[in-house]
């Protein structure tokens, strides 16, 4: 019996196996607003058989767009834009479908990175000015972003909650708070980005306090059955930076404050970052955060492999796993890993009959007929 396409919860969440989607920014929306780009993309995504599909990082506010081209929740175009998208998967894929709710603090206002990705100054067309912790830009020779006061922190924790009651409104199935990759949440954990003299600087306390504001204000704000969860970077991969101490105490706190699972990514704030890649490379970080914290964890980086897929979650290393190049490059890899290791997956009926005839039982309930 394969342990991947075994069902879990993420809180009351019920999922049909351990295979997420992870979020992927798609910089295809307008003002915030998806269009027909998102319906094919997450169409066909949510036709994998995976259990849950993560919508990407989807800006709280304008200002906080990574690119022009971001995802937002943040407007009613942007809401009615996205429950336009997910009536479609609705329709036809029982893949639960989840949202990262993001802020790009000093990495906002940056070109697409088919364009390179480089930063699109304030004076520029296209360009605004970016709000962080403090005015350090992520590149030496960058503008710097404005640093936020009381009442700048205030509006973006507010604008969290009201981004996350659209999410609620729209009938999302979970909701990711994104604090890792040098975006807004992840820069204050960092002393590397945070360098601030108030009580939301200096101490690892402090510079836990505002993405912890943050959750809870959020998990106040939605219902109980929605579970709302967190996305980390385990490490900076720079000496003296964050790392996985810090982590485990942001999951500590996290997990007092009704967190139902932290996904485990790493790297994003510093250039200088050196990271050791390879397969599954950030899984030990997972592995530490489930077992001395006890939250369930979504392990995600390099995981390409189904037999790979299987040990993490048979060894206990993680209870989910991420999922993003691999399947873009091959959006029918649940399937795939299904046939691999004899379990069954999700298919729609238009497509049972293309099921391998030496996979007699892989597509759950598949049978066809004809006059
Ligand atoms: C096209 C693309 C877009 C991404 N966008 C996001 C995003 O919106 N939010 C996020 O947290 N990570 C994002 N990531 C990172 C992935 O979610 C994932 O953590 C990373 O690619 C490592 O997993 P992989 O080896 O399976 O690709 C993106 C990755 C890719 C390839």
């Amino acid at each position: 019996m394969s342990r991947l396409f075994d069902p879990f919860e993420i809180g009351r969440l019920q999922l049909e196996n351990r295979i997420v989607i992870a979020p992927m920014c798609q910089y295809s929306a307008r003002d915030g607003t998806p269009g027909d780009w998102h319906m094919i993309h997450l169409g066909h995504l949510s036709l994998a058989g995976a259990g849950l599909m993560e919508i990407e990082a989807t800006a709280v506010s304008a200002v906080g767009r990574i690119t022009a081209g971001d995802l937002g929740l943040y407007s009613d175009e942007s809401e009615a834009g996205i429950a336009r998208v997910l009536a479609a998967v609705r329709a036809w894929s029982p893949t639960k479908v989840g949202i990262q709710l993001a802020h790009a603090g000093r990495k906002a206002s940056s070109r697409v990175p088919w364009e390179g990705g480089a930063q699109v100054k304030s004076g520029e067309p296209g360009g605004w000015h970016a709000v962080a912790p403090s005015a350090v830009p992520h590149v030496d020779d960058e503008e710097p972003p404005l640093a936020l006061d009381e009442a700048g922190l205030a509006q973006v924790r507010d604008e969290f909650v009201a981004a996350a009651k659209r999410a609620v409104r729209l009938g999302l199935d979970g909701i990711e708070v994104h604090a890792a990759h040098g975006y807004l949440l992840h820069q204050f954990l960092s002393p590397i980005a945070n360098h601030r003299q108030d009580r939301y600087g200096g101490s690892l306390d402090n510079r836990l306090r505002f993405p912890l504001e943050v959750f809870s204000a959020v998990r106040a704000a939605v219902p109980p059955a929605i579970p709302l969860w967190v996305r980390v970077s385990a490490t900076d991969w720079v000496p003296g930076a964050w790392d996985i101490d810090g982590t485990l105490a942001f999951a500590h706190a996290l997990k007092e404050r009704g967190c139902a699972a932290i996904h485990v990514s790493s790297g994003g704030v510093s250039p200088a970052q050196q990271i050791k890649l390879g397969p599954g490379y950030q899984v030990p970080f997972a592995r530490r955060v489930k077992a001395e914290v006890g939250l369930p964890t979504i392990a995600v980086g390099l995981i390409t492999e189904p037999e790979q897929a299987e040990a993490i979650i048979a060894g206990g290393e993680a209870d989910a796993i991420g999922m993003a190049r691999a399947i873009l490059y091959d959006p029918r890899w649940p399937w795939h890993a299904a046939a691999k290791l004899g379990a069954r997956v999700h298919a729609p009926p238009q497509y049972w009959r293309s099921q391998p005839r030496e996979f007699k039982d892989l597509f759950d309930g598949a049978r066809t007929g004809q006059r």
